[in-house]
């Protein structure tokens, strides 16, 4: 197998050259067997190059942002016009490709901002992210336990923090910065491993890379200080953000809920269920994400840091549960529901600024604080949570995703604007089949032969 030398340095129309006729061989195959006409490599270049942007300024923004990147991948950016958080309004930005997402969530927050039901409320528990440098102690002479704890302790806190000092200044300056320094030995792993756990306050910032270095630099002062003693292995920030968390939850008279009493027994049962059974708890929480993801790709920030820290958070207890709990006061005849979760979220820096949509999705949403930003993300992940436990309890989601499904199968066939409205209108009448690519084909072809005749 030839390797590929120096990839990143090529032209950008070298690399194009190189995906166009990698992509033909690859597809080179099925279309012997199928009898199609092959594209040629022209064809796979002006496909190619139609997802540019057409401002050249913007498209080599974009080419900047990630390595190798030859053209864009397109994904809905959507909106839900309305949702009261805090008695704010708000209209979220939300970027998603599953086409029932933003329709529930917009059903869901015009809901529950209501004025019977006040709108969704959230607060942010803790802001503090931590990072870590992983590191052996070389053994020395016996009787010589507890140097490593020593040597920190007494001799680098200080001096570790001012080793990085002309990296955190300006964070100090914005108010955050270093907030502790921990040395642990973690015996259970291996004898002489240790972590320094660094914890650290990055404002409006993501900061992952405030983090990295103050990290590398402590790292390297680490084992130079020491001599060779402290043998580094990694020096890195944890997406684990436990002590960076929110609380978002909708509380109303359960005489305000549709169906009352008997839904609200479901809606229990139902988030009990996703408490207790791994199975259905990450289904739950997946619904919970869709929400979130789509703010969260919106606004420029890391979903999988956040989709990883969620994960883990919903496993803390040593079971996998639910991110979402529910309570009733029956006294007082009061639902309330809510989540708990780790954002590590940024509004300034990364991508916040870089990307012209997630700048705009900023301007949109007000310009909020990375506090903020983690309030509204949270009520987005519980108005979705809401709305998909809603319809599961009561028509099941099939009817309202397949309702979106349809217009994408429409536009797959090729129908009109027209024509999808005449298919919804069918699948929506008492005699029609359940949604299906073949049935809503049947549809179609049915209804033009009808034209015809
Ligand atoms: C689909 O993307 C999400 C749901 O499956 C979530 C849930 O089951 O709670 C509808």
């Amino acid at each position: 197998m030839d390797l590929i030398a120096g990839f990143s340095r090529w032209s950008l129309s070298e690399k194009m050259e190189y995906v166009a006729s990698e992509w033909q061989k690859s597809i080179a195959v099925a279309e012997t067997e199928t009898e199609t006409e092959t594209e040629t490599e022209t064809d796979v270049h002006v496909n190619l190059k139609s997802f540019w942007h057409r401002d050249q300024a913007k498209q080599e923004l974009f080419q900047k942002i990630s390595e190798n990147t030859i053209t864009n991948f397109f994904l809905p950016y959507g909106v839900v016009p309305l949702l009261l958080l805090n008695q704010k309004r708000y209209t979220i930005p939300v970027v998603i490709e599953e086409s029932s997402v933003v329709a529930a969530l917009s059903k869901s927050a015009k809901f529950w901002s209501h004025p019977d039901r006040g709108g969704f409320h959230a607060k942010v528990l803790g802001m503090e992210k931590e990072g870590q440098v992983h590191f052996f102690w070389k053994a020395g002479k016996a009787g010589e336990e507890g140097a490593c704890e020593f040597f920190v302790r007494m001799c680098l806190e200080k001096r570790l923090r001012e080793c990085v000092c002309d990296l955190s200044e300006r964070m100090e300056k914005r108010g955050g910065g270093i907030t502790s320094i921990e040395l642990l030995h973690k015996r259970e792993i291996a004898t002489n491993y240790y972590q320094l756990r660094v914890g650290f306050q990055t404002c409006n910032a993501m900061g992952a890379n405030f983090i990295n270095s103050v990290l590398e630099r402590m790292a390297k002062f680490l084992k130079s200080e020491s001599q060779g003693r402290a043998d580094i292995l990694m020096a890195i920030l944890s997406n684990y953000t436990p002590a960076s968390l929110v609380e978002a939850w909708v509380e109303a008279p359960i005489a305000t809920l549709p169906g009352g009493e008997e839904y609200v027994e479901r809606f229990v049962r139902a988030v009990r269920v996703a408490t207790l059974d791994v199975g259905r708890a990450v289904t739950h929480n997946k619904g919970i994400m869709n929400g979130v993801d789509g703010v969260v790709i919106a606004t420029g920030n890391d979903f999988r840091a956040v989709e990883a820290a969620c994960h883990a958070y919903a496993a803390s207890s040593g079971q996998y549960t639910s991110l979402s709990f529910v309570s009733v006061d029956r006294a007082a005849g009061c639902f309330r529901f809510g989540l708990r979760i780790p954002l590590a979220l940024g509004t300034v820096g990364g991508l916040t600024s870089l990307h012209p949509m997630a700048k705009f999705s900023l301007e949109l949403l007000g310009q909020p604080s990375a506090e903020e930003l983690m309030q509204i993300v949270a009520s987005v992940g519980l108005a979705q949570n809401f709305a998909a436990l809603n319809s599961l309890i009561t028509t099941g989601i099939q009817s309202g995703h397949m309702r979106m499904h349809l217009s994408n199968i429409a536009a797959k066939l090729g129908a009109s604007e027209e024509e999808s409205k005449q298919l919804l209108a069918y699948f929506q009448g008492p005699s029609a089949k359940e949604i299906s690519f073949a049935a809503v084909r049947d549809a179609l072809k049915e209804m033009r032969c009808k034209r015809q005749e």
